[in-house]
């Protein structure tokens, strides 16, 4: 079998130096922040696919069925000739959308788009031998700044799955719908899954499970900064957090120093404390109401097709077109 096409729009050097700008500004920031997309190495990659199993973890299972129950209605409305994924990580649930686009009989190309080359790897390398019919192009790249590099030609729909347009703050969510609305030509499709708004008593425990399977992602962002970067953070030191803000309609994950600490970051040159108690922003995952999410995209420039969610409508589908 020959591998996929695989686009490299990000080396292992880009993302050093991705690392450190992200490092410098967040650590020396108060209070200290760094962005959600350094959990993904390997191993971070790999976390994720086990919170995707947890018990507490709703939102991809309860995605999963969604898409099972409305996959061939959104075949049906779409028919693309290609489809895009961002951040299509392992790609588990997107079967779901191959096997009704294939059977439509439109689609001709996949192109899984991520930032963790391992991970984008393996789902483009097992889709292409599920599919053979299918054409396989990969891209590794930031989807917050490379969406021109996407391949064009053949019309197409661009699915973000999973709520990770959740992970965006609100700047970044409208300049990144904003942005897909500009690649995509008049007719061509988005397909956004979203978290909704929720009891807090079934939010919070997705992400702060019994097995500490989200404590340890959490802490793998310092296992980066010390990989990539020599710093000296010993993760174990880190509590994590899971705080619902219910002003801002997210949950906020947090790294809580249990001790007061000195860290330095030898790539940077630099030295950072921590108080005793001193919590650093890793995420924040937000969860939006139909109607809210529906207005972020007619703003971006998007027509709302056709919204779907569940029964006890924890998620939600958007197939929306840009004008
Ligand atoms: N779509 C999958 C995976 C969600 S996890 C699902 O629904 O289960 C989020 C994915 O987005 C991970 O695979 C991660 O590597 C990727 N990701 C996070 N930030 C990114 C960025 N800035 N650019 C590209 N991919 C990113
Ligand atoms: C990828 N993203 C949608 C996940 C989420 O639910 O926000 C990441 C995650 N963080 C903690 N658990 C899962």
């Amino acid at each position: 079998m020959t591998a996929p096409l695989l686009d490299i729009h990000l080396t292992d050097d880009d993302l050093t130096i991705g690392l450190r700008t992200d490092a410098l500004s967040g650590l020396t920031a108060t209070p200290k922040t760094l962005p959600p997309k350094w959990f993904y190495d390997a191993r971070g990659s790999e976390l994720f696919e086990q919170i995707t199993l947890l018990p507490e973890y709703y939102p991809t299972r309860t995605e999963r069925a969604l898409l099972a129950r409305v996959a061939d209605e959104i075949a049906t409305a779409a028919h693309p000739e290609v489809l895009v994924e961002l951040g299509s990580g392992s790609a588990v649930k997107t079967r779901l959308l191959l096997d009704a686009l294939t059977a439509e009989g439109s689609l001709k190309t996949y192109v899984p788009q991520d930032v963790s080359a391992s991970a984008l790897r393996a789902a483009a390398a097992e889709i292409a031998e599920e599919y053979p019919q299918l054409g396989v192009h990969g891209v590794v790249s930031d989807f917050t700044d490379t969406l021109h590099n996407l391949p064009r030609g053949g019309r197409r729909m661009i699915a973000f799955l999973g709520g990770t347009i959740g992970n965006l703050v609100p700047t970044e969510r409208a300049e990144f719908l904003a942005g897909i609305n500009e690649v995509l030509e008049p007719g061509e499709l988005l397909l956004l899954g979203a978290g909704l708004v929720i009891d807090p008593a079934v939010l919070v425990p997705a992400y702060d499970d019994a097995q500490g399977v989200t404590a340890e992602f959490n802490r793998n962002v310092l296992h980066v900064l010390n990989g990539r970067l020599g710093a000296n953070f010993h993760p174990e030191q880190f509590e994590h957090v899971a705080h619902w803000d219910a002003e801002n309609s997210w949950i906020e994950m947090r790294l809580r120093a249990t001790a007061p600490m000195t860290v330095t970051v030898a790539e940077l040159g630099l030295t950072v404390t921590f108080a005793e108690g001193e919590e650093m922003r890793t995420e924040i995952s937000a969860k939006f109401t139909r109607d809210g999410l529906g207005a972020e995209l007619a703003q971006a420039g998007f027509a709302l097709t056709d919204t779907w969610t569940d029964p006890d409508e924890r998620f939600a589908l958007f197939l929306a077109q840009r004008r």
